[in-house]
């Protein structure tokens, strides 16, 4: 069914048939407390010209890690890097 609560359309037709423009689960995002960002759901990662940035292999499928700390030598992906950091306090 579309339309429902979580979903979105753009808008009813005349005909009475909507064009769905998302997926029924919306794009969750979590700030971990080791400064990395979870970006769970479809997202367009682009730089600031519009291109697309290639993505790391995914150590968990569906979930996109960006760095948040600054350390990540594969910036702008989080490499756990973060984790030297909090073992030195
Ligand atoms: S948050 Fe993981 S390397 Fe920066």
């Amino acid at each position: 069914m579309f339309g429902d609560a979580a979903g979105s359309y753009l808008g009813d037709s005349p005909s009475g048939w909507f064009i769905p423009c998302m997926t029924s689960k919306p794009t969750t995002i979590t700030i971990k407390p080791s400064g990395s960002i979870s970006i769970e759901g479809e997202v367009v990662l682009q730089d600031r010209d519009g291109n697309p940035i290639p993505r790391p292999p995914e150590k968990h499928p569906g979930i996109l890690k960006l760095c948040g700390c600054g350390h990540s030598k594969t910036a702008p992906f989080c490499d756990g890097t973060h984790n030297e950091f909090k073992a030195k306090g």
